[in-house]
């Protein structure tokens, strides 16, 4: 038996994270290891997507997150830039045909109106064309910056009281999260970071409050759909507390377990 087989025999698929969202760092360094220019590790970066998008899918992960470029990864070098730019549409453009009949449905975060009008022309097609999929949900952050949406939420919550649609006592965190870029989709329950580095780096930074946290030394060129799932199985021995004490997480389990005994 393979060792993804037996990987997958011990995940319990009954308590799958539903949203993983993943930093994928490590390409430069990958490259700069094998005498390579940095591109060549974000050409294999997007060989491990592809990889890692259909593990989830085929897994039933309800939502992939993946961090593909920040609003500070503009000031990169111009050819590094557009590298990425370029191996983004590629992507969308080889992969959307199997990735719409595999029933994935695509979403894109960040600031729209910083890339460039071909790729927003493709970036609008491939969504629109899966907006009814109802398999995982890719939401890839391009041109991303979890303070960027975070004042921009802000700014069109003012917006709202100004033009009287909501009152300044209406808001609360619940009312808040529906001005964010992720309104409708739940926050990540995973989040993986690659390359060892033990940061957030401005990623998704409302949503991830009670979010579990799997680094790992692995660039994300060597990442394997191995070692993602020894992330979720990691995750599925967590005991996630919410902020509450270990015996008022039994009480609460075993309460709940009664309640559906009695239903
Ligand atoms: C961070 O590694 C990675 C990026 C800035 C780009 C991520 C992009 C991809 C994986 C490929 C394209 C994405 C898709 C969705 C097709 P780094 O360059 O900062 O690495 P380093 O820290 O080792 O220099």
């Amino acid at each position: 038996m393979s060792v993804y087989s037996e990987l997958l025999k011990r995940v319990d698929k009954k308590n799958l994270p539903t949203h993983v969202a993943i930093i994928m760092d490590g390409n430069g360094r990958w490259a700069q290891k094998r005498h390579l220019v940095r591109v060549k590790g974000h050409e294999q970066g997007s060989k491990v997507v592809k990889r890692i998008v259909e593990t989830a899918s085929n897994l039933g992960v309800k939502v992939l997150s993946l961090y593909a470029f920040s609003k500070e990864n503009w000031n990169r070098p111009r050819e590094e830039v557009d590298a990425l730019m370029q191996l983004l549409h590629r992507y969308l453009l080889v992969e959307s045909n199997n990735l719409i009949k595999n029933g994935v449905r695509l979403s894109i975060i960040g600031d729209r109106k910083s890339l460039s009008p071909t790729l927003n022309e493709l970036i609008s097609d491939v969504c629109a064309r899966s907006e009814h999929n109802t398999g995982t949900r890719v939401v890839i952050a391009l041109s991303y910056s979890g303070r960027y949406e975070i004042v921009e939420a802000v700014k069109a919550v003012i917006k709202d009281v100004q033009d009287k649609k909501i009152a300044p006592d209406d808001i609360d965190e619940e009312l808040f999260g529906n001005y964010l870029f992720t309104k409708d989709i739940p926050d990540p329950d995973l989040l993986i970071r690659t390359s060892a580095e033990k940061r957030i780096s401005n990623f998704m930074l409302w949503q991830i409050a009670y979010t579990e946290l799997y680094i790992t030394k692995t660039l994300w060129p060597d990442f394997t759909k191995e070692e993602f799932l020894r992330s979720i199985i990691s995750f599925q021995k967590r005991e996630r507390r919410f902020g509450m004490t270990g015996d008022q997480l039994i009480t609460q389990k075993n309460s709940s377990r009664g309640y559906s005994l009695n239903e």
